[in-house]
């Protein structure tokens, strides 16, 4: 069915990421623009159950573009999970005579705004804002440039720390499922090895490649681990194997944890939610719904829903055959 749109919804949803306000503010504008009501819907999916909605005009966004977090607040919903939370959240938005929204957020947002659209034909278009980069159709999510800066930076700093002492350091990053992070930050930062969930590299092998460095004289040495590495040993747990296997290095874990999610976005991240907040409103003004925006061959395009959700975003190999040769 053909939808008339007047009034267009915007939320953030699930993990927080740098670009999340710029994106709003993209959407706000951009519905100013076109002469679209624009409303934002607080804390995702639980506010929009509860009719958590604030009218937003041009003037609403100002200020936000360089700030990290969202100023819609965000949280991942039970209750939307469920066709009773999805009923009250419809109810919800015909009430405010809401006739679309943007959700910006990750694959469990997108699954749920993909549900709502089957069950009501309601107009829905997704903005990918994480920082793992984990998301089918679009090179760049919101947020993973600047965590990758943030995180570089950061490793800089425990290479100080590194040398000084002639150590051996285990760096944990985000990134549940995906290697994205870890694997260009280590590159970035001129790691040792790089363990991501996409190549198990075994422990043989991590020990083998130590000796090696030692052998070629390297006096510390950085490995960054992703959260999600499938070596079937957490940080911890690795220290301790080395402790165990190789005495010679001192070594010290580094969890990162959540500060590389905050932040002021970079300029790439800013650039990239101004244009996919526009593309996101003008695709549905001309009828277009259930898409996820996202960035290819430096183009903003449309991938539809369900196969941006179950679809798998490919870590480039080339990278791990680079950081190869410059571990050397
Ligand atoms: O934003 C994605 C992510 O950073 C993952 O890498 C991580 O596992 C997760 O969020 C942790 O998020 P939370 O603490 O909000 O559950």
């Amino acid at each position: 069915m053909l939808h008339t749109i007047n009034k267009i919804g915007v939320m953030t949803s699930g993990g927080d990421s740098p670009g999340m306000n710029a994106a709003v503010r993209s959407v706000v504008r951009a519905c100013a623009f076109h002469n679209l009501e624009c409303y934002g819907i607080y804390r995702g999916y639980e506010g929009m159950i509860d009719g958590d909605f604030v009218k937003m005009d041009a003037r609403s966004v100002k200020g936000i573009i360089n700030k990290g977090g969202t100023i819609l607040k965000s949280a991942r919903s039970k209750e939307f999970r469920t066709k009773e939370g999805r009923a009250k959240a419809y109810e919800q938005l015909k009430k405010a005579e809401i006739d679309a929204f943007v959700v910006i957020g990750g694959d469990g947002s997108f699954t749920g705004a993909m549900i709502f659209n089957q069950e009501y034909d309601f107009p829905v278009m997704g903005i990918p804002g994480t920082i793992d980069n984990d998301i089918f159709g679009t090179t760049h999510t919101l947020g993973y440039d600047t965590a990758l800066n943030t995180v570089v930076e950061v490793i800089d700093k425990i290479r100080d720390t590194a040398s000084s002492h002639n150590r051996l350091f285990f760096i944990e990053v985000m990134g549940r499922d995906v290697g994205h992070i870890a694997l260009n930050v280590g590159i970035g930062a001129g790691a040792e090895e790089i363990l991501i969930p996409e190549e198990d590299l075994g422990l043989d092998r991590l020990l083998d490649s130590l000796r090696r460095s030692k052998k070629t004289g390297k006096s510390s040495s950085i490995v960054i681990v992703a959260e999600g590495d499938k070596i079937g040993k957490n940080v911890f747990e690795l220290k301790d194997y080395v402790d165990v296997n190789m005495s010679e290095y001192e070594v010290r874990v580094s969890v990162l944890g959540h500060m590389q999610r905050g932040g002021s976005p970079s300029c790439f991240d800013r650039v990239l939610a101004s244009r996919m907040g526009v593309k996101a409103v003008e695709s549905l003004i001309t009828g277009k719904s259930n898409f996820m925006v996202g960035l290819k061959n430096d183009i903003i395009d449309l991938t539809p829903f369900d196969q941006a959700v179950k679809g798998k975003s490919k870590i480039n190999m080339e990278l791990l055959r680079v950081s190869d040769i410059m571990s050397i």
